[in-house]
């Protein structure tokens, strides 16, 4: 564990049992259909790259970033679309990729977004849910972990564009982010 952790919140074992299970999840609920993969950058990649591989329907991907944090911990409300996708999709499936649903304001915004766009349909799949933190009333399709309200990092997860890499996701010590 890493210096400026606290503890450990999720383990890798758990973690990749998680995606398993919701990989799986996700497989028999689209059967046959495609899927197109939206990962929402740059939080989701690490998920979304071994959620991919667990899934066994026909599947393309595409990203969008989008912040509402910046280097703060706490979401600012304002939505900005970074980068956009590359692809129509009308008629197609989205499948939102999110690392963590915490106000909910960022998925919120997407998703009228994604709807005004003409696709046969949009769910959502978050690993973690804050939902102690909304603000709007929004909930994923496929729900990984209920985590409290602690500020985590790791496996994707951010604190000033650090500790994405983290196999885990852990909470940071006070000191970590009051410097
Ligand atoms: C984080 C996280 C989610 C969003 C959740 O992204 O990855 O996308 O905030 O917060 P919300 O429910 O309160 O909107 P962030 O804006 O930090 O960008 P990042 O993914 O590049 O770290
Ligand atoms: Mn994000
Ligand atoms: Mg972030």
């Amino acid at each position: 564990m890493i210096a400026e952790a606290e503890r450990i919140l999720l383990s890798e074992e758990e973690i990749q049992a998680k995606v398993k299970e919701l990989g799986a999840e996700i497989s028999s609920y689209y059967g046959d259909k495609p899927i197109l993969a939206l990962g929402i950058l740059k939080g989701a990649i690490v998920f979304m790259s071994d959620l991919i591989r667990q899934i066994t329907c026909p599947l393309e991907i595409d990203f969008m970033a989008v912040s509402s944090y910046g280097s703060s911990t706490e979401s600012s409300g304002v939505v900005r679309i970074l980068k956009d996708l590359d692809c129509s999709i009308e008629g197609k499936n989205v499948l939102i990729i999110e690392d963590i649903i915490d106000s909910g304001l960022t998925l919120n915004y997407l998703v009228e977004n994604l709807k005004s766009r003409g696709p046969a349909s949009v769910k959502i799949v978050t690993l973690l849910n804050k939902p102690s933190r909304r603000k709007v009333n929004i909930q994923a399709d496929f729900n990984g972990f209920t985590i409290p309200d602690e500020f985590v990092v790791g496996y994707g997860l951010d604190f000033a564009e650090r500790y994405r890499n983290l196999p885990y996701i852990c909470v940071l010590k006070p000191e970590a982010y009051q410097k």
